[in-house]
């Protein structure tokens, strides 16, 4: 047996939020009235929650202790420029510009850079981001490698852009009309697969030979940093520090969701280096989150931003965060559960077509998947399919992408190995009784972003889950047959 090379967290638990454990019966009534949807449920009636990883992160006592330095001047805040300082440090863009969250960000980009009849190229779409860029009369064209869209395709960089692609759109509608490429990082609906550097540098290369701008979405930029780390040749010895600036560096700016990699709450930012755009965005972020210097957020808030770009980027820390994404993963492969490869950063992705052959893409296999874990378990993911790709801009018609997907997205610093023991006992379970989950169809469907408060109802009967597997936490078989850890 091979011998064990454990990672442990860096750091200790000096607080507890204690969890409600509920009964199955409990949560068969509380998914119904949450109309089959896991954004509906509330947070009391879920153990483990594996929604997201957005806002849902642990802050350090340096960041709490942050908090208490809060300067709450409406203008010129000393935590702003503590913040300006961090990104300006550890992401290397000039201008930054604080907003309430990432797509109020993404709102300033799109309407600042748009005009209707434009097309954003993107490695692969995310959901508020192509919605920013629609509302301001924008296409979205997907040109990320085709290995993105196959969950069984063992690439590492399944993120990357396809220069073919790009290629092809900018001959097909010309440069003009592309304002920008959005560049994602370690791309969230793919399943957490990074870029790699060698693609950001000849992406920036060919749009720089066009005159498109490059931004990034660097939500995630520090995970997909260990990555390149991990897995580019030439980038072992680099700090995660080094390979962010770097990766930055080919870029014009970007916007950013500080709720995930920056471990904060509540929080995000625009950064460009361009100073006429910078003037712009100042000015309209004022329109919509609030003055330059505090774009929505308290001054407490961009402190602990601050502390957490920093604690971000040390080796120690993401390399346990992403090690116990990667321990979920394993697990589940080692019991046959069919999950998109390579484990990506941020989550497990589930691929839901393969768990449940059953049911048909009409009937939404992902949507029902999360409510029978819920039901299972009391584990609450997400689902990343049909529901969130919504309807085609023109034709009104569902759209169905090659990925139909169920998050298990890990908080950072917020789970202990255990949890994720029970997570995957409860998947394993559901596996073994797949025929057992029946698909559903929507009750109601709202204009944008419907997967956040879409209701369903099951096609058949009343129960998403028809039979009454074992409860979790109570079924320590499966774990000891998985011997040696990784
Ligand atoms: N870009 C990416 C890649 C994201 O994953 C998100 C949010 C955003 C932008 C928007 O940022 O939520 O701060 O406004 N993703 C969350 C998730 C919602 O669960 O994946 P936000």
């Amino acid at each position: 047996m091979p011998r064990r090379h454990s990672w442990a967290e860096p750091y200790k638990i000096k607080m507890v939020e204690h969890l409600r454990m509920t009964t199955r019966a409990e949560r068969e009534v509380a998914i119904a009235e949450a109309g089959f949807n896991t954004f509906l449920l509330r947070s009391d009636d879920v153990y483990i929650d594996l929604l997201t990883d957005s806002g849902t992160s642990a802050m350090s006592d340096r960041q709490w202790a942050g908090l208490m330095m809060g300067d709450e001047a409406y203008a010129g805040s000393r935590n702003f420029y503590h913040l300006e300082t961090a990104v300006r440090q550890f992401y290397g863009y000039r201008h930054v510009i604080p907003t309430h969250q990432g797509r109020g960000a993404e709102h300033i980009l799109s309407i600042m850079c748009i005009k209707p009849g434009d097309f954003v190229p993107g490695n692969m779409y995310f959901t508020t981001t192509k919605a920013h860029q629609e509302l301001a009369g924008a296409t979205f064209v997907d040109v990320i490698v085709d290995a993105a869209h196959d969950p069984l395709d063992e690439s590492p960089f399944k993120g990357n852009v396809d220069l073919a692609k790009l290629e092809a759109l900018i001959a097909r509608v010309g440069a003009d009309r592309i304002p920008y490429l959005c560049m994602q990082t370690n791309v969230n609906m793919a399943g957490g697969q990074p870029i790699s550097l060698a693609n950001i540098k000849a992406t920036s290369q060919l749009c720089r030979r066009h005159g498109i701008r490059i931004m990034m979405d660097a939500t995630r930029a520090v995970e997909n940093a260990y990555f390149i780390r991990k897995r580019e040749p030439g980038y072992e010895n680099h700090s995660i520090a080094h390979i962010l600036l770097e990766m930055c560096s080919y870029t014009d700016g970007c916007t950013c969701s500080a709720k995930k990699d920056s471990l904060v709450n509540i929080g995000g930012w625009l950064a460009v280096n361009d100073d006429d755009l910078a003037e712009q965005a100042r000015n309209l972020v004022v329109l919509f989150e609030g003055l330059h210097t505090y774009g929505g957020l308290a001054g407490r808030d961009m402190e602990a931003m601050a502390i957490g770009i920093e604690e971000s980027v040390q080796y120690d820390h993401i390399h346990a965060r992403i090690g116990q994404v990667e321990y979920l993963g394993q697990t589940l492969l080692r019991f046959g559960v069919p999950i998109v490869r390579p484990i990506g950063g941020h989550g497990i992705f589930i691929d839901a077509a393969r768990f449940l052959p059953h049911i048909p893409r009409e009937e939404f296999p992902s949507q029902a998947l999360a409510a029978a874990l819920y039901v299972q378990s009391g584990v609450r993911a997400m689902e990343r399919g049909a529901v969130s790709s919504g309807r085609h801009h023109d034709t009104g018609e569902n759209i169905f992408p090659k990925l139909e997907l169920v998050r298990l997205t890990i908080p950072r610093r917020v789970y202990t190995q255990a949890h994720m023991d029970v997570t995957a006992e409860a998947v394993v379970d559901l596996y073994e009784n797949a025929r057992d989950i029946v698909g559903l169809r929507f009750t109601f469907e709202p204009k944008y972003l419907r997967f956040f408060q879409a209701r369903f109802e099951p096609v058949i009967g009343a129960k998403v889950l028809r039979s009454a597997p074992v409860e979790a936490g109570m079924h320590v078989d499966a774990m000891a047959a998985l011997g040696d850890g990784i």
